[in-house]
Order: structure tokens, then C-alpha cells, then sequence
């Protein structure tokens, strides 16, 4: 079973086993939650699933709700009042403890508000995402105002980290995220200690949000993951 596949049979599984009507939910970004998206404008337009007050994380996923018609909510509308029952995402890195790395799609900002401000927070993968340890060899994400660009590379290092600006395809220059910024990623040459990393990284002036994902504080439940598996199978890890 290829990659691809392995994504799709996590997102199905995930969509059919806990979406359910009359939800505000979360729909993240990227190309493993976009099949989530999908199967949840499928079952809307079969009838399935009525009366989900979806929220969307990027426009990659404003764009493909628009054109699955699946009506969306700013987070501060009477409809979600600055909370969610339910958000699904996709992860670039997910460690034994169920920590994250996201924002391989530059979208870490909202992803991690959807996922912050959700009773219920789920992770779809394939099972190539597992890792023992964060950003050895997967770039975490941080994203900085773009005056805070060389100040906040330095404050970076002397963590540790070893930083590249995000360059766009397809435009010369840096990546600009959709609320005007840019993007340092970072990696490790050793294993640092997340939930650690994740707070001192947003302490440095010019930092809007990084990619850490370990909750926003102690005793919140980690995700739940659903992985999907080259052999099909879909293991469900809480
Ligand atoms: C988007 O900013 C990310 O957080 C994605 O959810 C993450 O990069 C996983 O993407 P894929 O599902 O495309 O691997």
C-alpha cells in the first residue's frame, strides 16, 4: 500500500468514526486532511451528516470546502463562539507520546488555535510520520514578523536549533504566511524536550506561533492518532 493510500484510510476512518452532525468542527490542512474534508462533504451531500458548523484552518481548506459546497464559521461567529467539539489534522512528526510537529504547510498559526480551542483533537497519518524524537529530521516551524527575521534566527541558535527561512516555489523569495509573515524552520542535532521547547521558542519577541504541539497546558489530552498502515490496517493510538 503507497503512501497516499495509507493517509486516505486513516482520514475515512477518522471522519466516519467521530464526526457527527450538529458539530462544530475543525478541518485541517495538507494532503492527508484534505480526504477528511472530502468524505465530510460527502456525507453532507448525501445527507449522512446534517447541521456541522465546520471551521477551516488554511485556504487550501477553504478552497476545497468551497468547492465541495460545505458551508465554514469564522472562529468568532455566534455559530462557534471561539471553540470546537471536534478538529481533525493531518502531522509531520508524531512521537511515542503523541506530540507534534506541525506545518509543513506553513499553516501551523490556525492549526494550532483549531487544535488548542477543540474538545476533542485528532491526528491523521501514515505511518511514516512516527518518529522517537521531534525535528531531528523533520524541520519544526516557526513563524516570526518578518522586521523579527535575523533576531529571532540568533535567539534560535542559541537554543540549539539550526534555522533555514522558508523559500516559496513557484515565487522568488520567502514563503509569506496568510497573515503576512514568514517562516525560520528549525532542526536538531540532538533530542530537546518539547513541551520545553514549544514555550521558550514563543518567549522571543517577533515569534507569532510555533510548530510544536504538546498542549497549551498540563492535563490537556494529547491527540488521539489514527495511522494508517501499509499492511491496511488503521492503528488507533491515544
Ligand atoms: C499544514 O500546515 C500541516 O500542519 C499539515 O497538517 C502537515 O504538514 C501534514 O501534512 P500532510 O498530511 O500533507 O503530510
Amino acid at each position: 500500500m503507497d503512501i497516499q493510500a495509507m493517509k486516505e484510510l486513516a482520514a475515512l476512518r477518522a471522519a466516519d468514526d467521530l464526526v457527527r452532525g450538529g458539530m462544530r468542527l475543525g478541518l485541517g490542512t495538507g494532503s492527508t486532511a484534505v480526504f477528511v474534508v472530502r468524505r465530510v462533504g460527502m456525507r453532507l451531500a448525501a445527507g449522512d451528516l446534517k447541521d456541522v458548523k465546520v471551521f477551516v484552518t488554511s485556504f487550501q481548506t477553504e478552497l476545497e470546502c468551497e468547492r465541495l459546497n460545505i458551508p465554514y464559521y469564522g472562529l468568532n461567529s455566534p455559530e462557534l463562539a471561539g471553540g470546537l467539539d471536534l478538529t481533525i489534522d493531518g502531522a509531520d512528526e508524531i512521537d511515542t507520546e503523541n506530540r507534534l510537529i506541525k506545518g509543513g504547510g506553513g499553516a501551523l498559526l490556525v492549526e494550532k488555535l483549531a487544535a488548542y480551542n477543540s474538545g476533542c483533537f485528532v491526528i491523521v497519518a501514515d505511518e511514516s510520520k512516527q518518529v522517537s524524537h521531534l525535528a531531528l529530521r523533520f524541520p519544526a516551524p516557526v513563524e516570526v514578523i518578518p522586521e523579527a527575521r535575523l533576531a529571532v534566527s540568533r535567539a534560535l541558535e542559541k537554543l540549539g536549533a539550526v534555522v533555514t527561512l522558508r523559500e516559496a516555489l513557484r515565487k522568488a523569495g520567502p514563503v509569506i504566511t496568510e497573515h503576512g509573515n514568514l517562516i525560520l524552520d528549525i532542526k536538531f542535532r540532538e533530542a530537546v524536550e518539547p513541551e520545553d521547547i514549544e514555550k521558550r521558542i514563543n518567549l522571543i519577541p517577533g515569534v507569532v506561533e510555533n510548530g510544536f504541539f504538546t498542549g497549551p497546558r498540563e492535563g490537556w489530552s494529547r491527540p488521539r492518532v489514527y495511522i494508517g498502515c501499509g499492511n491496511g490496517a488503521v492503528e488507533i493510538r491515544d
